[in-house]
């Protein structure tokens, strides 16, 4: 099949490289030059495990091919699949505009039927509203026709997820247009399930949400453990052997992160409200993330008294490993509580170095190794499970480099290993 993809993002760029690897001809479009010239290059300008080596192999293959001119890539196209980004607006509600002016694109330019993919994530009763601008724009006599499928990527692993999804929904309104969907995607074998437009959308944030929603839960039960004497670790393997429950995303910690979650549960309150309906549930979810977040600053108050002028590294910066990827990430939280309260603070992140830089405040010294951040530390706070953090050999770093206390943000240190070497260890939801 012939596609357009709209948006060189994580979503749109995964997608593009997954579907040419399947067989599809794929044009992926993007306004922002440099970036298209550094893709036309054969590079990804963001980290994603995997996507780099796909990627230029379907542009030798000249199955890929990316471009700054609209036209030209939906000249063809069977299918444009729009995945451009939605980044939260002054209403907390998704900022559209970009949506907007992909839509009037193509009301303006396309010549021939055509399906119009919404891949973004965007509020309930988008595709409607994009359906009429297109419609106003239309120049020529033709069919476009729109379908909701949303994605459910994680950054990290979004080409695993591409190929190995639980679901793909489609959002559509005519028959058609699902079977011609459904068989873009049928080379994946993951199973289908065909929705009508809104409830597609409303799949992407109530997903999201109740992630966001499983997480503070099992934080806030953390919190209840370390009071009672109970270990988080397994109460959440026995709730998780529950089927009904599952045994993903409770993982207790410092709250999540990410340019999705946060964004994902203000939407969809904001899309309550705006329906004249209080979502309470998210309400609480949020301000437990809040409150989780600042959890090790508190630890490390209680431990270490007053902390001005004390010498804390954080390791890991990244919103989660495997990501360069800043965006709301615990660090930025954190970094903030320690300097309000007088801290030094070091930083190193084994990836994201170039993104803290411009997401944390210039009075963090960034340091070039774990080894250098731990020189000379009061304590050391584990923001990221990054795997260089989880090896053995982590806890004798830290016992050459003289750390006395660890406050560990994400469980995943040995508490064993360290108290042998006589390292003083803080997790998360472990009661005395
Ligand atoms: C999330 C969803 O998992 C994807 O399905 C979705 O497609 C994506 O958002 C999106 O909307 O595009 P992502 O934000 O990449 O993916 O990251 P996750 O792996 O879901 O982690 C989100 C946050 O939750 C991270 O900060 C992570 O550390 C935290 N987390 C996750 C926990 O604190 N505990 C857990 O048990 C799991």
């Amino acid at each position: 099949m012939k596609l357009a993809i709209v948006g060189t993002g994580y979503v749109g760029l995964v997608t593009g490289v997954c579907l040419a690897s399947i067989g599809h001809s794929v044009v992926c479009v993007d306004v922002d030059r440099e970036k298209v010239a550094q893709l036309q290059g054969g590079r990804v300008p963001f980290f994603e495990p995997g996507l780099d080596e796909l990627l230029q192999e379907q542009v030798h293959a000249k199955r890929l091919s990316f471009t700054i001119h609209h036209e030209a890539a939906f000249d063809q196209a069977e299918v444009i699949i729009i995945a451009v980004g939605t980044p939260q607006g002054i209403d907390g509600l998704p900022d559209l505009r970009a949506l907007i002016e992909v839509a009037r694109n193509i009301g303006r330019t396309v010549n021939h039927d055509v399906i119009v993919v919404i891949k973004s994530t965007v509020p309930v009763g988008t595709n409607h509203f994009l359906s009429q601008i297109i419609a106003e724009e239309q120049c020529h006599p033709v069919s476009i026709q729109m379908a909701s499928n949303p994605e459910f990527l994680r950054e990290g692993s979004a080409v695993y997820d591409t190929f190995h999804g639980d679901r793909i929904v489609i959002g559509a309104a005519g028959e058609g247009v699902a079977n011609t969907l459904e068989a873009l995607y049928r080379p994946l074998h993951i199973p289908f399930l065909h929705t009508d437009i809104r409830s597609a959308e409303m799949i992407k944030y109530a997903s999201n949400a109740f992630l966001a929603t499983k997480i503070s839960f099992i934080n806030e039960i953390a919190n209840l453990c370390e009071r009672l004497g109970a270990t988080i670790e397994d109460v959440a393997r026995g709730m998780g052997m529950d089927q009904r429950i599952g045994e993903k995303f409770l993982r207790a910690g410092i709250g999540y992160g990410g340019s999705c979650f946060p964004k994902d549960v203000k939407a969809l309150m904001g899309m309550a409200e705006l329906s004249d309906y209080t979502f309470q549930i998210l309400q609480a979810v949020e301000r437990v993330n809040r409150m989780q977040q600042l959890r090790l600053v508190e630890k490390a108050e209680k431990r270490l008294g007053d902390l001005r002028g004390q010498r804390i590294a954080l390791l890991g910066l990244s919103f989660k490993p495997d990501t360069d990827d800043m965006r709301e990430a615990p660090s930025l939280a954190i970094a903030d509580a320690l300097l309000k309260r007088g801290a030094q603070v070091v930083g190193y992140d084994p990836v994201s170095m170039e993104n803290a830089r411009n997401f944390l405040p210039a009075q963090i010294e960034l340091c070039e190794s774990a080894e250098q951040a731990l020189e000379g530390v009061d304590a050391a706070f584990l923001l990221t499970e990054w795997i260089e953090f989880t090896m053995p050999v982590f806890a004798l770093l830290l016992q050459r480099m003289k750390v006395s206390v660890v406050f560990d943000g994400r469980n995943c240190l040995d508490a064993p290993a360290l108290a042998r070497l006589g390292i003083e260890y803080h997790p998360i939801g472990r009661g005395i």
